[in-house]
């Protein structure tokens, strides 16, 4: 991903993943787009990717709760 600093796609996603947020972060944690910034546009893709992903429902939401129907106790009655 980024030459300069040899820096794989890997990295990035796991740095964004540990709470990078941001291109300057991302950047800070990895060292990636400190040298030429030709990584740059890339990382800004991945960082983009990863948030999104971050923001999508992992599961099925449970929308509905239903009231229990309780058994009646046949001694009760
Ligand atoms: S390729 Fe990442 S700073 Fe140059």
């Amino acid at each position: 991903m980024c030459h300069c600093r040899a820096v794989s796609d890997r990295s990035i996603r796991a740095s964004i993943r540990e709470g990078a947020s941001t291109l300057e972060a991302v950047s800070d944690r990895t060292g990636a787009a400190q040298c030429c910034g030709g990584c740059e546009p890339m990382v800004a893709e991945i960082l983009e990717d990863e948030l999104e992903a971050r923001t999508e429902p992992s599961s099925p939401k449970l929308t509905t709760l239903r009231p229990l129907r309780l058994l009646k106790d046949p001694r009760a009655a």
